[in-house]
């Protein structure tokens, strides 16, 4: 069998590769996206006219950060999931008198270059990166063993989880973080009277065609990493509402019969034959605040913007809030 040498990075990309390709629905785990290169497209993504996410949450957690910090109060220890550049970071890290801030990315180089830029914004906050999937189990260093916490999940990146993939994470991040601790979570929200489902589909479908690059890098990830020999060119980029499961999917479309081998792997498609690549639930309020009620949390407070697009969340660790 085919085993790449290096990192077990590679050898867990190598695995997901194999098994996903010879499931009936082909599909491949959305975290492996996030090489360098897929880092930065994605970056490039959350600057899209189309991509509306990002700036609608900056400007929540700008508009709410003060509230935020007087009701979590400071000397916490911030730890942020899926950190990638950090840019939302220092809104909440200013006003809250942050006493550490760990990243947690599985972007090795983008996360150490990202803490080296925030450092040099936050001359005195100890920074501790962590590169881990967070998914997966990782201990909190231990320089901030004493400190009270508070996590960080900005970008609706839970929203890459399907509902009970993403109650097990919650749960994880409640144990974690432990008693007396607070979550602040970002969160897309289901279409609505204002927010269409064209709107919806825009953003993952963009007219630049970023998004269909960042979905197309991760099959020239593979034939880099793999030693796989896929056609880029019989593969096109699609994206659309599936209101049944209230998600976006991704998907790689092969645009006509395609062979190739990855990682050891012999693959043939058939024209319009997909690999699933991402899922993006969307959540209604009321859906998100039973999410923290089912994860070992309390939902004290959420913010959106008047269209409705996204909400920012303020959840309290379960034990020993006051239940509302
Ligand atoms: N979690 C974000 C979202 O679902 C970011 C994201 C993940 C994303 N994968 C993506 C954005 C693919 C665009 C395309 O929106």
């Amino acid at each position: 069998m085919y085993e790449p040498a290096g990192p077990a990075e590679t050898r867990d990309f190598a695995r997901a590769v194999r098994s996903g390709l010879v499931q009936p629905q082909k599909v491949i785990p959305a975290r492996y996206f996030y090489d360098e290169a897929g880092s930065r497209l994605f970056e490039a993504i959350t600057e899209l006219p189309e991509y509306y996410p990002t700036r609608t949450e900056t400007a929540l957690l700008a508009q709410h950060a003060g509230t935020i910090a007087a009701t979590v109060g400071p000397g916490r220890a911030v730890i942020e999931y899926g950190s990638g550049s950090s840019t939302k970071t220092p809104l909440l890290l200013t006003p809250l008198h942050a006493a550490a801030y760990v990243p947690v990315d599985i972007s090795g180089d983008f996360l150490a270059q990202s803490a080296a830029a925030l450092a040099a914004h936050f001359p005195g906050l100890p920074i501790h990166p962590v590169v881990a999937d967070f998914t997966q189990n990782f201990r909190l260093p231990a320089g901030i063993a004493a400190l009270p916490r508070m996590g960080f999940f900005p970008g609706s990146t839970l929203g890459n989880l399907a509902p009970m993939a993403a109650i097990d994470l919650l749960r994880g991040f409640a144990a974690l973080l432990g008693p007396g601790s607070w979550l602040v979570i970002g969160l897309d929200l289901a279409p609505g009277p204002g927010k269409s489902v064209a709107t919806l589909e825009a953003a993952y479908d963009d007219a630049a065609g970023v998004t269909a690059a960042f979905n197309l890098n991760l099959l020239h990830r593979i034939n880099r990493e793999l030693a796989a020999t896929v056609c880029i060119d019989d593969f096109a980029h699609r994206a659309t509402w599936n209101a049944t499961l209230g998600r976006i999917e991704m998907h790689l479309v092969a645009r006509r019969d395609t062979q190739f081998t990855a990682a050891g792997q012999q693959v043939s498609m058939k024209a319009g034959e997909t690999i699933h690549t991402e899922n993006s639930y969307k959540w209604t309020l009321p859906e998100s605040r039973l999410m923290a009620r089912a994860s070992g949390w309390v939902p004290v407070a959420d913010w959106t913007d008047p269209e409705q697009r996204f909400a920012v969340h303020l959840w309290q660790h379960n034990d020993g809030a006051m239940q509302p």
